[in-house]
């Protein structure tokens, strides 16, 4: 009940470091994990400590808006880079790329259209970051539920100079409203990660912490993110089976193998924001893939969540978006 560490409960931090090592092969100790109000705070700390206004950072394109208003509201300059199948396109970063303070990027499975970035692409982002003295801010928000293949490790774990910042979250592999993530910080930078959290709101409930320590201690965890597979299985091939019965003229599906959502491509010509606020009149959220992009995109999109949805709403959901790409 009493005031404690900035950087977070011990025995939660020590649990989540051996949980990284052993399943992310990420390499840290208990003392490096700064646990966090979600992965929000991780990046708006990260941008804080790590940037100063007028700073350029690379941002992949499409890239997740969370990141964006993170290092916006640090006063960063965003340069898109594009991502094609194999992830951000570092060669893009490499010539243009020297004054640069960091790269964001989600390299187990892009946000949002659902890619893995090459082993040759990580090894050449982080050669970039090594010889440039940049940071690599590494986003793995939900590397837990993969569906075919197994996850390749973090690129945290290739990183022998210090020069990644790896951010996770329980927002996705349990749920959003427990507000807990954590930051693995090279251990130079943990004094002042850590003077940062104590500046902004001290540290997260220590209840909370308690609590996942307890179920991660007691093998629930491991349970849950089991049953859970299968289950977001299910309702991953529930949706693709969906769209293409009901809507596979109009949509064109892109990363369905893992995570909690896909992307699915409108005709070209449609306004996606509009198809997204027509579906929200009807109590479908889909949101629109254009807010991912900095520069107008080539093609509009929905991002589709399925991990709250039972196999009958998911049906009844696409019957609805279907009405809303039609009316629009
Ligand atoms: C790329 C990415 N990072 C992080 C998160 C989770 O954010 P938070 O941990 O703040 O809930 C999400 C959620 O959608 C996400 O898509």
């Amino acid at each position: 009940m009493a005031y404690s560490d900035a950087m977070g409960y011990p025995p939660f931090r020590d649990a989540i470091a051996e949980y990284l090592g052993a399943v992310r092969g990420v390499r840290c100790e208990a003392s490096q994990i700064l646990v966090t109000t979600g992965s929000q705070q991780a990046l708006q700390i990260s941008a804080q400590v790590l940037l100063d206004p007028k700073d350029r950072v690379w941002i992949e394109e499409p890239g997740y808006p969370g990141a964006r208003q993170a290092f916006m509201t640090a006063g960063a300059q965003l340069i898109p880079v594009r991502v094609d199948h194999d992830g951000v396109n570092v060669a893009e970063i490499i010539p243009r790329g020297r004054n640069a303070r960091a790269a964001y990027v989600t390299p187990s499975h892009q946000y949002p259209m659902g890619m893995t970035m090459s082993a040759t692409r990580r090894m050449l982002l982080l050669s970039w970051a090594v010889r440039t003295g940049a940071w690599i801010i590494e986003d793995d928000y939900d590397s837990e539920y993969r569906f075919g293949s197994h996850p390749m490790a973090s690129l945290q774990g290739l990183d022998a100079d210090g020069r990644v910042i790896y951010i996770g979250t329980f927002s996705k592999v349990m749920f959003p409203a427990l507000r807990l993530g954590y930051v693995v910080v090279p251990k130079d930078l943990v004094p002042a990660f850590s003077a940062a959290r104590e500046a902004a709101d001290i540290f997260s409930s220590t209840l909370y912490q308690a609590v996942l320590t307890d179920f991660i201690r007691e093998g629930h965890f491991a349970r849950h993110i089991r049953r859970m597979r299968m289950l977001y299985m299910d309702r991953r091939r529930a949706l693709v089976n969906a769209i293409q019965i009901q809507m596979g003229d109009m949509l064109e599906v892109i990363g369905a193998e893992a995570g909690m959502h896909l992307v699915a491509l409108l005709p070209r010509g449609t306004d996606d924001v509009a198809v997204s606020r027509k579906a929200a009149q009807r109590g479908i959220s889909a949101m629109p893939l254009s807010i991912c992009y900095l520069k107008p995109p080539t093609r509009g999109g929905l991002i589709l969540g399925y991990g709250g949805a039972n196999a009958h709403q998911i049906h009844d959901g696409i019957r609805k978006l279907r009405m809303s790409v039609q009316g629009h």
